[in-house]
């Protein structure tokens, strides 16, 4: 969607997985606080994005959406105030239809442009916007609606769409949303993270600068995976450009946690901008898959690749890496840098790179080409 958002895939914080409906502004305020003392907000964490459950299940006489009496007294004009004064941004959530997903809340159908306005008037920076309890209409009948809503509603407003994928949103999702999920909710578990990032996947070539495919929130730190797993999971969702929405307590991070998801190098990858999409590709992608081992790679500036050596088996193994799969000319010689060893090794590469995966486990490396010459930099620029 142009409207300037999104050049980056957004960064921040969302309630849902780990806090379901269990909100207030207590807990908000207490989030963004933690995400300004844990230095995660100088890395780009900046969306604090409240989930669904937040408003009165009525909307006022005038048609408005009503914040929550209970959990939400102060409003949400406060809680964005008190946001913006940290240096972050509010996200909210709404549905496009009658009721959102928890039936605990209206939705925006019928209502958008009253409700983009009031969001606007609240000084809210980012919209998820579901799909539940509609009224049977096509997705990319209700969808625009709001886009348009939100367009006229004098604030910039990230409009992510979670449609979940059925009607896949990346086919038609570009002008409409900045990002859009490709897939069902992720659950705290191995099988569930890995096979949303298959879901996620096949859609690669439709990430772009303002449109990012979303294969949902993180888990890392709410204590269903290994911190194997969940280093997986935070190499896969940076490399594939999604949003890199933290779903834990941030108020209560473990320092495992803060080391997987305070990793400038892998944020790094995530967070380049427009220079590093090659041809039409700014997301990483499976080139090679061999039963249980896989390797993952993407484009980065500068003819670096982005490589991911992925083991979904049982057991420790090699897997190699074939400059032929990852776009890197033959006689290349190829430094790597470790992003989880934080090392560059000694060794030097050409023509591919094995390394020893353990079960559930990955490497990702930065490759760079040492020896570059003009003939290959034109050869590839189209
Ligand atoms: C849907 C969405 C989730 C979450 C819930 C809230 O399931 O996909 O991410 O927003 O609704 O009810």
């Amino acid at each position: 969607l142009t409207n300037g958002l999104g050049v980056t895939p957004p960064m921040g914080w969302n309630s849902w997985n780990h806090f379901s409906c269990n909100i207030d502004e207590k807990m908000i305020k207490e989030t963004a606080d933690a995400l300004v003392t844990t230095g995660l907000s100088k890395l780009g964490y900046k969306y604090v994005n409240i989930d669904d459950c937040w408003a009165e299940i009525s909307r006022d006489s005038k048609g408005s959406l009503v914040p929550k009496k209970s959990t939400f007294p102060s409003g949400i004009k406060a809680l964005a105030d008190y946001v913006h004064s940290k240096g972050l941004k509010l996200g909210i959530y709404s549905d496009a239809g009658y009721f959102t997903c928890s039936k605990t809340m209206p939705g925006s159908l019928g209502y958008e442009e009253h409700d983009a306005k009031t969001f606007a008037e609240w000084g809210i920076d980012y919209l998820k916007y579901d799909n539940c309890n509609n009224d049977g209409s096509k997705p990319t009948v209700r969808y625009p609606v709001m886009t348009r809503a939100l367009m006229k509603s004098g604030r910039p407003i990230f409009h992510s769409l979670c449609e979940w994928g059925d009607m896949h949103p990346a086919l038609w999702g570009s002008p409409v949303g900045n990002s859009w999920r490709t897939t069902n909710d992720i659950k705290d578990t191995w099988l569930s993270m890995i096979s949303i990032a298959d879901m996620n996947e096949v859609y690669a070539e439709h990430a772009r600068p303002g449109g990012w495919n979303d294969p949902d929130m993180l888990e890392v730190g709410n204590g269903g995976m290994t911190k194997e797993e969940y280093i997986v999971h935070f190499s896969i969702w940076a490399i594939s450009k999604a949003p890199l929405l933290l779903g834990c307590d941030i108020r209560n991070m473990t320092k495992e946690t803060v080391e997987i998801v305070a990793n400038k190098e892998v944020i790094a990858i995530n967070q380049e901008k427009e220079s590093s999409c090659r041809s039409t590709r700014c997301q990483a992608k499976k080139v090679r898959m061999e039963g249980d081992l896989e390797v993952w790679a993407g484009p980065l500036s500068g003819y670096r690749v982005a490589l991911l050596l992925l083991n979904r088996g049982p057991s420790r193994t090699l897997i190699t890496a074939l400059w032929d799969d990852i776009e890197i000319p033959a006689n290349s010689i190829v430094e790597a840098r470790d992003l989880w060893q934080h090392k560059t090794l000694k060794q030097k590469f050409v023509g591919n790179l094995t390394a020893t995966v353990d079960s559930h486990a990955c490497k990702l490396y930065i490759l760079k080409q040492s020896n570059l010459l003009p003939e290959i930099h034109k050869e590839r620029v189209n």
